[in-house]
């Protein structure tokens, strides 16, 4: 069934209390509800009761005490009629938490019991009104073998605990209303880091993070994360933690990265634990901003929650923009911005480009877990950020206090926030409400057209054709905009321009000869940019542009111009060797550039991906794009390989830490060893062997066995086996174990992943350890685009082997086959040859149904 936007309804019924008791067993749950409902008197009245269910045996049903008159099932869920206004039902549901492999709902892990009930797990656990706009108060009394579960949590606080013989038993409260998405519950052996935080009204709040007795030590970072979080969120937003208690708990089988439960936490492990011997730079990033993200849900998702699942990026989207913000004032404003842009182009814009584009706003939807997009959240994101731009800080603060004031309690539209953000911040959104209703990646043409008195800048907008949506209006693109002047090299100030219609001409007056255009500084709108304008001016943005993120664009543009030219075979040897030329000089500057920090530096030295590349082109040929970029790699390492490796020596000189500069070292470091494994191997190895042997810390030597992991011969054999020996039982440090592999440029990589498919330590009912192999290899162009088909077979062979165990994540495997419309015409139809396969399969789950249908196109 599809289920769509406009035909929302509120429920008839309310569920203001809602009480739970748990009779706890790894293979036999005992759950008994008993829910005060009452007729809700904002909706149209109606008898029936809908209770959701998904794979629940009904054990018992009363319905103030006694037998209910009147009930049915309706597929899984359970119709109860009732006479009255008000009444008290009580449900019997039992399971068996160890079979469920779709981690959704209650489901063991490593012989401890946790709960994921965003979006729809709730109906997993017991029969319920499992939509996020009936917010109900939750009491709870669990209990269980002491032995096998002596941690007993839940929302809220602890309000009783006792003993029984071997079972003990715990009593939980949460005062805040809340849906049933947020409801957590965990049981079992596990220790804690506590702390304590005192909020900005007084309240002391103590902070548990939860794990597995080993991994205590590689807690703190989270710790730090987490009080950082709760003050920043105090200072910036004004919003103040509401509990006395703030729990998180870290699991090894997640099907995402966290998820905000109302004072319970549960966490991805891989977003909990870090130590400088196990985890990267980015890891910790990661860490950082997973951890404010869920705490930033407290108000943005749980005292405000969604009306309905279309309604996500409500609190998704904001969140996200909340988490970058922090991360932003944490660490390097201008190197996370680069990092956040890189990955919105390089998974939200192919996904806009696609057949699974939608708005941030979606109108309809089979399985709501196919919607927690990049789309949603990233995109969503920026669509805030691009109010926060128009509006400035002050003003859109003015518009978030609105509302929160305004909607603290309830569950709220997208509408809602927009219309805050209107009175609050005093913007007109008339038109920009286009934004959450228009899927695709708007285009804006720039051209500087140049008269002896005036110059006109001329831009052109339009947004592409989506499925379902093939005629589009132009939108608000707010664009921060400068003039370069090439007698000084100097702008003469910024200024925001919002480009509202399919065409426009600003003028600009004073200069003599033709000025340089920087554009969309700092990445103000989520747009692709084509600007007319020549190489020798993106060399002079690359080197001298004010704005670090316009820099950064300007040598991505340089490169990107060339390898797209290069992969079309539109260039001869004299072009290609000028273009590579030029790309050199401005490589060489960078790393010459002593007003750069290496953070920055890191960033610039990147070249584009192969994905961002391929996404410039209708019909993109994998195997030219790789040809060209390895190309130009490999040429710049050779050509630069002096530079490289005095960089590469100077940065091994600076001591481990996590302040920017040690990072940005690291940083600086592997960009050297990839440049000169392409150009100087036989450097390039050395350099790599003696980096991983000397290393204290997992960036540098996770880095060097990238390097040693892409030769062929004895040597990868030997770094593999060596890191496999070293880490051999830590689950975060196996995956990037398998990840490197599958990731690396070695051309037997595909041969690589089939065996360590066999492998002992693989297993598909682990969600980390599928996606260190398999989404590794699928974002490895070569492999996966194997000129035989042989890599989309493989991941056609993976879904249909993964779907019956966890549907959701097997779906999030379908994205990188939907790929075959924008591919050459031989891979093209390998493509969809495999999705038409997956199609036809017998029992397929609405999940990956979904998904491929889509793909697959009408
Ligand atoms: N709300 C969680 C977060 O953004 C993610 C929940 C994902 N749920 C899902 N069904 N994929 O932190
Ligand atoms: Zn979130």
């Amino acid at each position: 069934a599809i289920i769509r936007r406009e035909d929302y309804t509120p429920f008839a019924w309310l569920v203001p209390e809602t009480h739970l008791d748990f009779e706890l067993g790894l293979e036999s749950t005992r759950v008994t509800a008993t829910l005060k409902v009452e007729r809700n008197p904002a909706a149209e009245a109606s008898p029936v009761l809908r209770l959701n269910g998904d794979g629940l045996k009904l054990e018992s049903l009363h319905c103030d005490g006694e037998d209910c008159a009147g009930w049915a099932m309706d597929g899984d869920d359970l119709l109860v009629t009732l006479e009255g206004d008000a009444h008290t039902i009580t449900i019997v549901t039992r399971f068996d938490p160890s079979a469920n492999s779709q981690l959704m709902g209650l489901f063991a892990s490593n012989g401890m019991l946790c709960t994921q009930c965003e979006a729809e797990g709730f109906r997993r656990i017991t029969f319920f009104p499992d939509r996020p706009d009936v917010l109900s108060t939750y009491t709870l009394r669990m209990s269980g073998p002491k032995a096998q579960f002596p941690v007993l949590l839940s929302n809220g606080n602890e309000v009783a605990t006792g003993e029984d013989g071997d079972n003990h038993w715990a009593e939980w409260h949460d005062p805040w209303p809340k849906p049933s998405y947020l409801f957590a519950l965990v049981a079992g052996q596990l220790v804690a880091n506590r702390d304590t935080f005192t909020t900005m009204g007084g309240r002391r709040v103590d902070l548990a993070i939860w794990v597995r007795e080993g991994d205590l030590e590689r807690t703190d970072h989270a710790m730090d994360s987490l009080k950082r979080s709760m003050k920043w969120d105090e200072e910036v937003f004004g919003r103040e933690y509401d509990l006395d208690i703030y729990n998180i708990v870290a699991v090894s089988d997640f099907n995402m990265g966290a998820m905000e439960n109302k004072g319970l936490n549960v966490f991805n492990t891989k977003y909990v634990l870090a130590d400088a011997d196990t985890a990267t730079d980015g890891d910790f990033d990661g860490v950082e901003g997973v951890i404010a993200h869920e705490y930033f849900h407290n108000w943005s998702g749980n005292r405000i929650t969604c009306r309905d699942w279309f309604q996500l990026s409500l609190k998704e989207g904001f969140t996200v923009l909340r988490d970058q913000l922090f991360s932003q004032d944490m660490g390097s404003e201008a190197v996370c911005r680069i990092g956040d842009v890189r990955v919105l182009r390089g998974v939200q814009f192919p996904e806009d480009s696609g057949p699974l584009a939608h708005p941030i706003r979606p109108d309809s939807y089979r399985e709501i877990s196919n919607f927690y997009t990049s789309t949603v959240y990233n995109k969503g994101a920026e669509v805030i950020r691009m109010m926060r731009s128009m509006a400035g800080p002050e003003r859109f603060r003015k518009g978030t206090d609105l509302y929160f004031e305004r909607h603290d309690g309830e569950a709220a539209t997208c509408e809602d926030f927009i219309r805050a953000m209107e009175e609050g911040a005093g913007l007109d959104l008339e038109q920009f409400r286009l934004w959450y209703r228009q899927a695709g990646t708007p285009k804006i043409e720039a051209s500087v057209l140049h008269s002896d008195k005036t110059t006109l800048l001329a831009l052109k907008q339009s947004v592409p054709p989506t499925p379902g949506q093939p005629d589009k209006k132009p939108m608000p693109v707010p664009l921060r905009i400068a003039m370069f002047d090439r007698a000084t090299g100097q702008h003469r100030g910024e200024q925001l321009v919002i480009m509202d219609e399919a065409q426009k001409g600003i003028n600009f007056d004073g200069f003599a000869e033709p000025p340089i255009l920087s554009i969309n500084r700092g990445f103000t709108a989520p747009v692709t940019i084509e600007r007319d304008i020549a190489d020798a001016d993106l060399a002079f943005l690359a080197a001298h542009d004010d704005d670090p993120f316009a820099r950064y664009e300007a040598m991505q543009d340089l490169v990107t111009r060339h390898l797209v030219a290069a992969a079309d075979n539109r260039l001869d040897d004299a072009a290609k060797a000028s273009a590579r030329e030029a790309i050199g000089q401005a490589l060489a500057n960078i790393i010459g550039d002593e007003a750069v920090d290496d953070l920055m530096r890191g960033e610039l030295l990147v070249l584009p991906s192969q994905t961002y590349l391929a996404e410039q082109v209708l019909l993109a040929d994998p195997a030219a794009i790789h040809r060209e970029r390895e190309g130009l790699k490999a040429w710049l390492g050779a050509e630069l390989e002096d530079l490289f490796t005095a960089m590469h020596s100077r940065a091994s000189k600076v001591p481990y830490s996590l302040d920017a500069a040690a990072k940005g070292a690291r940083k600086v470091k592997v960009q050297a060893l990839v440049y000169l494994a392409a150009g100087a191997p036989d450097v390039a190895r050395a350099m790599a062997w003696e980096q991983y042997r000397g290393a204290d810390n997992m960036t540098d030597r996770q880095g060097a066995l990238m390097v040693l992991a892409g030769i062929d011969g004895i040597e990868r054999t030997n770094a593999l086996l060596d890191f496999y020996n070293r880490y051999e039982g830590n689950d975060l440090v196996i995956d990037k174990w398998f990840s490197v592999q599958a990731q690396s440029l070695h051309p037997n990589a595909i041969e690589h992943v089939k065996a360590l498919a066999d492998h002992p330590d693989f297993t598909l009912k682990n969600p980390n350890r599928v996606r260190s192999l398999y989404m590794a290899f699928a974002a490895n162009p070569h492999a996966f685009h194997a000129a035989s088909g042989e890599g989309y077979r493989m991941i056609a062979d993976l879904i249909l082997q993964l779907d019956p165990i966890n549907p959701q994540t097997a779906a999030r495997f379908v994205t990188p086959l939907g790929r075959w419309r924008r591919l050459e015409p031989g891979r093209s139809a390998l493509m969809r040859e495999q999705l038409e396969r997956i199609a036809k399969a017998d029992k397929l789950s609405r999940d990956t149904y979904e998904q491929v249908t889509r793909s697959l196109g009408d």
